[in-house]
């Protein structure tokens, strides 16, 4: 990286998934007006940006992942004044908004799609894709994420229409110039309200080409024209903007490709969400197939992604979002304690084991990354999964569909609810549960739209943020100040160190120019004690800063993460 790093190379983001952060009317869904309520306890966090997922009016046949109207609020979020208020009250504290941008797809109650169902004639017809039945059946064998084919008959064109998603969602033309000038003017007309940037939802899948014969994913992600479409949207709407953040979400996306799509030459993006981390405990057949991880492959993915942005292009850094399992539950001592008896992930662990320490870890190892640090609302009190048990407890239209699915084929109900406890997104979606009062730990006054999961009434906010020395949001917070007042942090180069050790996470971030003494970080993700490695112990300098406070002996205790000097 040449010249004055961007602002956001020292930012740390902050999603807030709105239907469960905090219900400011009673109606059991968390909206605007509770974010408002409640954003001293982003910004005592000290992040620098608020990522909003979306609140524009939608049928919520996807949690609002299907929008109906790009330009208003979901009633049941609030409305634009609220909004409005909202994003006041955020620059008020110093951090930035971003919203989320769903335009692969809209929802099928979009004025745009209702006129394109009216007829093959209507201009707004090729906003979307269609094609004409093939020998009587769907153009080709392309399935939804969701389960199904990707096609759906409409028996009023006599044509099938493309959905990657569910069917109510139907994914919009990107070859079609018209509806690109119209999604290039809604973004304009968000950012003119003063938003500073968008997550772009699904955006490598834009660009596709349904003539291709594929059931994998290669015939809709990645196809090249995504480049010239994300130059176009560069061109016609950031171009000129200052201090604004753009983060794309590619499921698939290779480091080669995340390397054009984020060389600042090319005005593509700031960053992307990579998902090979967050793949590697997936069987080879669906995302509910789950494997242990394995600790050497986790972090050599991560550190092949850090070599390779070092020079041009950026990394996000992430372990969790409203679509993954809470990172305490997959990462943390739970999930080891259940794999190591060759247990499936999941089951039987106590879901509270090394909560505090296993979340603290996670974290230090996570932020010490080079790139930009994503905080998913929970994670700051080191909150679990949800540990459902029923199926009538989730909501998740993914995770039921394929419950549905898997038990339809013969999986007995038990193992497809096991899978679900570890894997589901309802595992991330609980209500955050600020206090342990009746009935929804100060989230709401009135039942909320999904259970407040195992974790309540133990972990709250109220009960992290006292608990001194064991506060997970404590520690968050002086990793983020951290951050902020470290170049090394911020912009040093990364090596792994100990690539093969079973348990220990090692790395050390230098800066070429020595102005800084380099840092290292040692995690021993295992409940049993640790000694570190001759050449990496013998190196240890001062102690920057670590989970369990000032060392006993130079071995690391069970789920004990230090950042130390390094030389
Ligand atoms: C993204 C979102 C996810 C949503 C999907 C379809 O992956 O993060 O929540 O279901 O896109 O919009």
């Amino acid at each position: 990286m040449t010249g004055p790093e961007p602002w956001w190379t020292d930012a740390v983001v902050y999603q807030v998934y709105p239907r469960s952060f905090a219900d400011g009317n009673g109606d059991g869904v968390g909206d605007l007006a509770g974010i408002r309520q409640h954003l001293d306890h982003i910004a005592d966090l000290g992040v620098d940006v608020v990522w909003l997922s979306p609140v524009y009016r939608s049928p919520q046949a996807d949690n609002g992942y299907d929008i109906s109207d790009y330009e208003d609020i979901d009633p049941l979020f609030g409305t634009i004044d609220e909004f409005d208020a909202l994003l006041v009250e955020v620059h008020r504290r110093g951090m930035k908004l971003v919203m989320d941008l769903v335009v692969n797809h809209s929802s099928d109650q979009h004025p745009w799609f209702q006129a394109a169902k009216l007829s093959r004639a209507c201009p707004k017809h090729d906003w979307y894709i269609w094609r004409a039945p093939v020998d009587g059946h769907e153009p080709n064998e392309w399935r939804s994420a969701f389960g199904g084919p990707a096609w759906t008959w409409d028996p009023g064109t006599g044509q099938y229409y493309l959905h990657m998603f569910t069917p109510q969602q139907p994914d919009l033309n990107w070859d079609n110039p018209d509806m690109r000038a119209a999604v290039h003017a809604m973004m304009n007309g968000w950012l003119d309200r003063g938003v500073d940037g968008f997550r772009m939802d699904v955006i490598n899948h834009i660009a596709k080409d349904p003539e291709a014969l594929s059931d994998g994913s290669a015939a809709y992600v990645m196809q090249p024209r995504v480049h010239d479409h994300l130059q176009e949207m560069h061109e016609r709407v950031f171009a000129g903007r200052d201090a604004m953040l753009t983060v794309g979400e590619m499921p698939g996306v290779t480091v080669q490709d995340a390397a054009l799509f984020t060389d600042p030459d090319r005005h593509e993006l700031d960053m992307v969400f990579q998902f090979e981390h967050v793949g590697l405990d997936h069987g080879p057949t669906t995302k509910f197939d789950n494997r242990p991880f394995d600790l050497p492959v986790l972090k050599a993915s991560l550190a092949r992604w850090q070599t390779a942005l070092a020079e041009t292009g950026w990394n996000s850094l992430y372990l969790a979002n409203h679509d993954q399992p809470r990172p305490v539950s997959r990462f943390g001592a739970a999930a080891v304690a259940a794999t190591a008896g060759a247990a499936p992930p999941g089951s039987g662990a106590d879901p509270f084991a090394f909560r505090y320490e296993s979340a603290t870890l996670l974290a230090t190892v996570l932020h010490l990354h080079r790139g930009t640090p994503y905080v998913y609302q929970g994670d700051e009190i080191g909150m679990v999964n949800a540990g459902f048990r029923t199926i009538d407890e989730y909501r998740d239209i993914e995770s039921l569909n394929w419950y549905r699915g898997a038990v339809g084929r013969g999986m007995p109900v038990a193992e497809a609810l096991d899978a679900l406890a570890f894997r589901s997104r309802d595992n991330a979606r609980t209500p955050i549960p600020w206090d342990d009062s009746e009935p929804a730990g100060g989230f709401s006054s009135t039942t909320p739209w999904i259970g407040m999961g195992q974790g309540w009434p133990a972990v709250t906010v109220a009960a992290d943020r006292a608990a001194g020395d064991r506060s997970v949001f404590a520690h968050t917070r002086r990793l983020i100040d951290l951050r902020h007042t470290s170049r090394t942090v911020r912009l040093g180069a990364f090596e792994l160190l100990e690539a093969d050790h079973p348990s220990l996470w090692a790395f050390t971030r230098s800066l070429p120019d020595e102005s800084e003494p380099p840092l290292a970080v040692v995690a021993n993700l295992s409940s049993s004690a640790l000694e570190l490695p001759e050449d990496v112990g013998s190196h240890l300098g001062d102690l920057v800063l670590g989970n369990l406070g000032v060392p006993e002996t130079g071995a690391l205790r069970p789920w004990e993460a230090r950042v130390h000097a390094f030389g």
